[in-house]
């Protein structure tokens, strides 16, 4: 037996196209089914060609033999790589005994366009600009071209400002949606390399691309179209062509192109999609294309830019749903020939329709997350989000299948109507008329976790569901009303909880450039990334996503370039935090600087609906002295000794104030509030002797709503926590468990499938809450799912070691449940670790893989230290 490396990837992800990382990090799992397997020492060999790699001639890096257990985070450092350059590597490992196993399978990676005098295309666009009140056509640009001889391989190097979706000979390029994706466009612009060897041959081809408005120049939030970046989209295409025999062709985008309006015929992100489909055009996108009605492009010029690879995972469909009952006729105030759809599950995307009927019927599709009391689709909370499409058929007799490409909605409910003209003409709707195509950028999915509670299990379940609804190319708040911005308080108190849900890893590289862009001169982070106007410092619990979001990312991956790339920018933010306090109080009357969302939607507000009772002030400090913690880390992690203690001066400075400010003499804290108290308590802001008596006050405070949370987004997440660290796990269950109003089990209970942005967004008393402000697929409160891993399962990761190298395994029941698991496919490996009631004993379930060592704690206090393998321990139930 032996051990050998597998699922290998570089820069987090399997198999990359066209990346500009110049020092890119491998990473593998490693298969060796021994109880104890370990690696120690590896070899990594990266070759030009597969042939090099099999002959033992590593022509662009020998790592040599190095004796390590490392097999994450491993850059390269071989000879310099350049534009173009593909690479083919493998890992061999030694294992616990110095035994050297055989080589891993053979993985690669290909670097994309990294000069400027690599594009040798231009820019493109089209005449089409419209006012700012209509929805302009999605234009198709394209080039015919003919190749004489066989290809060997081909590349397309592509990009808009807008989106694009490119075609090449009758077939759509890839997978993906919304390319190039969102970045400030002002500052930075993703492109994409497709591999297109198989749609080439010798002979007439045919390039195609749609483009369509995106966040570039159509609405973003509330914001008209055009206002952000541009008002009209371009395009940007090299396709680069390799013979048979070693010659080369290239096909730019310049002004030999053509362009048409086709049969979108409006379009924008927020508003919906029309699509006439009379007005396709024969063979757009292959050759022999008629291209009569087609008028020459226009040149546009470079735009002002960074033009850079995509770090991240594309948008793609991660799921299909049908509606699992037949659809219901009513009365809309479109038309009486409406029908809705019940997908079941809430969601972010797209609905695909199939349909048949004469040429010229118009569907309209509108969406939903509820229906009214009637059973109509309830859309108030969309605030100014049109969210309505329209299909107009052809009229093939054969039936005709439709998805929008520009555009997404947050919905569980689908409207299809049509005009009474059409009544009876069209073949009647039923469940295979729609199905629900969930989309978000395809982060692998890495957690699962189950317990013997159904309810729990379906809040597991719609908390993934928030994650799925909103990593959409920035975390956002919501996917369905006219807002759908990186919220970074959102963000930052759900990050953890995300990291175990999914792979986030690229998603937040990405994510925390954007925060680069968004940062402001003297060094705020507004309080959405990527930027939406000029607002500078997003207040505390919001702007310091800046420092939070990092450090978790490379907590749960072991990153540490991620904090040293970004840590000159969140210094400067930090530092921004320090000069603007008065004597270590952030965000006191007066202060000239924005203070903040407060406990946002906390149930304690008095004065405004939207603001907890937690003073501002408070908030701000307690924030400050946090993050400032979290930059003393952060420092010590990457060896800036002096920083860690500036930042260890200035937290304690925060702490000082925060004693001096909200601390009476007698030793209670002066807001006496859930989130005050769980502030002060979870980042250890009082002086040991004061602590008890805080906590002793929380729970009075707790008591006193009879065991209800009155928290808000920045309360809510430290409440388990908080509880379990000071010793009651048993009241932690119980707020945990509430399955009437407020808590997290309420909307469980009322049916809801995603988490909803308010504990009373519906309620059987009141009906909908406040519609100017009740999203139902907000992720912030899944922000308890962190706890329900670590604690309720029992899987934490070691912050001495990190990316799960080795895992705190300290489960801890409670609530009634009798058994609880969590799985993770983490850097290191898959890890699974659970616990059942298992005849009067508590049975602890773990497997570790290769290379991973844990810490178990068991209820009864009792720990051990065990290597990778199965392991079972058992203990004394004891009735929590
Ligand atoms: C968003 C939130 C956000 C908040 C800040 C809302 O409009 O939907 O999720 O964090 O504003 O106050």
């Amino acid at each position: 037996m032996a051990a050998r490396a597998i699922n290998l990837r570089t820069e987090y992800l399997t198999e990359p196209l066209g990346i500009d990382e110049l020092a890119p990090r491998f990473s593998w799992w490693i298969d060796d089914p021994r109880p104890g397997a370990r690696q120690s020492a590896y070899r990594v060999r990266v070759a030009s060609s597969p042939d090099l790699l099999e002959r033992d001639a590593p022509d662009l890096w020998d790592s040599g033999e190095v004796a390590s257990d490392r097999q994450a985070q491993i850059a390269y450092a071989g000879a310099a790589l350049t534009s173009r350059q593909r690479a083919y590597w493998d890992v061999t490992l030694r294992d616990a005994e110095g035994a050297r196993g055989p080589a891993s399978g053979r993985a690669t990676f290909e670097l994309g366009l990294l000069a400027r005098a690599d594009w040798s295309a231009d820019w493109i666009t089209t005449p089409i600009e419209e006012p700012n009140l209509t929805l302009p056509p999605a234009p198709i640009l394209r080039r015919g071209f003919r190749l004489d001889r066989p290809v060997r391989r081909a590349r397309l190097y592509i990009t808009a400002l807008g989106l694009y979706e490119a075609h090449l000979n009758g077939r759509r390029v890839g997978d993906d949606y919304f390319r190039p994706g969102w970045t400030d466009y002002q500052q930075r612009l993703h492109y994409q390399t497709y591999d297109v060897t198989a749609a080439l041959g010798p002979g007439e081809n045919a390039l195609a691309v749609l483009l369509g408005d995106g966040w570039y120049s159509g609405r973003v939030a509330h914001l008209e179209r055009g206002l952000l970046y541009g008002t009209r989209p371009a395009l940007l295409a090299q396709l680069e062509i390799e013979h048979d025999d070693g010659s080369t062709t290239r096909l730019v985008t310049d002004e030999q192109w053509r362009w048409s309006e086709g049969p979108i015929r409006a379009q924008d992100l927020v508003e919906g999609e029309e699509y006439d489909a009379r007005r396709e055009i024969a063979r757009w996108d292959e050759a022999g294309c008629d291209e009569r009605g087609f008028a020459p492009v226009l040149p546009r010029a470079w735009p002002d830019t960074a033009l850079v690879a995509a770090p991240n995972e594309p948008v793609r469909v991660v799921r299909e749903l049908v509606p699992l009952v037949e659809p219901v006729r009513v009365a809309s105030s479109w038309s009486r020939n409406a029908y809705v759809f019940d997908l079941g599950q809430n969601i972010a995307g797209i609905a695909r329709i199939g349909v048949q009927g004469p040429p010229g019927a118009t569907i309209r599709l509108r969406y939903a997350e509820m229906l009214d009391a009637e059973g109509k689709l309830y859309t108030a909370n969309l605030r100014s989000a049109r969210a309505t499409d329209a299909y107009t058929l052809r009229g093939d007799p054969a039936g005709e299948v439709w998805a929008p490409t520009f555009t997404f909605h947050g919905f569980r409910y689908v409207e299809l109507s049509y005009h009474e003209q059409w009544e009876g003409r069209l073949r009647p709707l039923d469940r295979g008329s729609v199905t629900g195509l969930a989309l978000m950028s395809a982060t692998p999915e890495t957690g699962a976790f189950t317990c013997s509670d159904p309810l729990v299990n379906q809040l597991q379940a719609n908390i993934q569901w928030g994650q799925r609804g909103n990593f959409l190319e920035a975390p956002t708040d919501c996917p369905q009303r006219d807002e759908r911005l990186g919220w970074t308080g959102d963000a930052q108190v759900f990050v953890s909880t995300a990291a175990f849900n999914m792979d986030v890893a690229a998603f937040f590289t990405k994510w925390t450039r954007d925060c680069d862009d968004a940062q402001r001169p003297a060094g705020q982070l507004p309080s959405f990334v990527p930027r939406l106007h000029e607002q500078n410092d997003g207040g505390p619990g919001w702007s310091d996503a800046r420092v939070v979001c990092p450090w978790e990312i490379s907590l749960a991956y072991d990153d540490t370039r991620l904090l040293a790339r970004h840590y000159a920018t969140m210094t400067r933010w930090i530092d921004w935090q320090a000069s603007t306090a008065r004597d270590g109080v952030r965000c006191y009357d007066g202060c000239g600087y924005y203070q903040g969302y407060s406990d946002w939607l906390a149930l304690d507000a008095t004065w405004q609906s939207r603001r907890g009772a937690t003073p501002l002030d408070l908030i701000g400090t307690a924030y400050f002295a946090r993050s400032a913690e979290i930059m003393r880390r952060i420092a010590t992690t990457l060896g800036h000794e002096a920083d860690a203690a500036r930042f260890a001066r200035m937290r304690e400075e925060a702490v000082a104030g925060f004693n001096r400010e909200f601390v009476t003499p007698a030793g209670r804290l002066s807001a006496q509030t859930q989130t005050a108290h769980l502030m002060a308590l979870a980042w250890d802001l009082l002086p040991e002797s004061r602590r008890a008596a805080a906590f002793a006050r929380l729970l009075d405070l707790l008591a006193e709503r009879d065991w209800h949370l009155s928290t808000g987004f920045l309360g809510t997440p430290l409440i388990c926590p908080v509880l379990t660290r000071f010793g009651r796990v048993d009241l932690a269950y119980r707020v945990f468990g509430q399955r009437d109003y407020p808590g997290w089990l309420f909307p469980v209970g009322n049916g809801a499938t995603t988490m909803w942005e308010r504990w009373n967004s519906w309620t059987p008393e009141a009906g909908f809450g406040d519609a100017g402000m009740n999203s139902f697929n907000h992720y912030a409160y899944g922000a308890i799912g962190r706890w329900m891993y670590d604690t309720i399962a029992g899987l934490a990761l070691d912050p001495a070691r990190p990316g799960y190298k080795h895992v705190l395994v300290a489960p801890q029941p409670g609530g009634g449940l009798t058994h609880a698991r969590a799985s993770l496919r983490s850097l290191h490996g898959p890890i699974e670790s659970g616990w059942a009631l298992d005849g009067g004993d508590f049975r602890v379930d773990l497997l570790l893989p290769p290379n991973v060592t844990a810490t178990v704690t068991l209820p009864d206090g009792s720990v051990r230290e065990v290597a990778a393998g199965r392991h079972q321990f058992r203990c004394p139930w004891v009735a929590p």
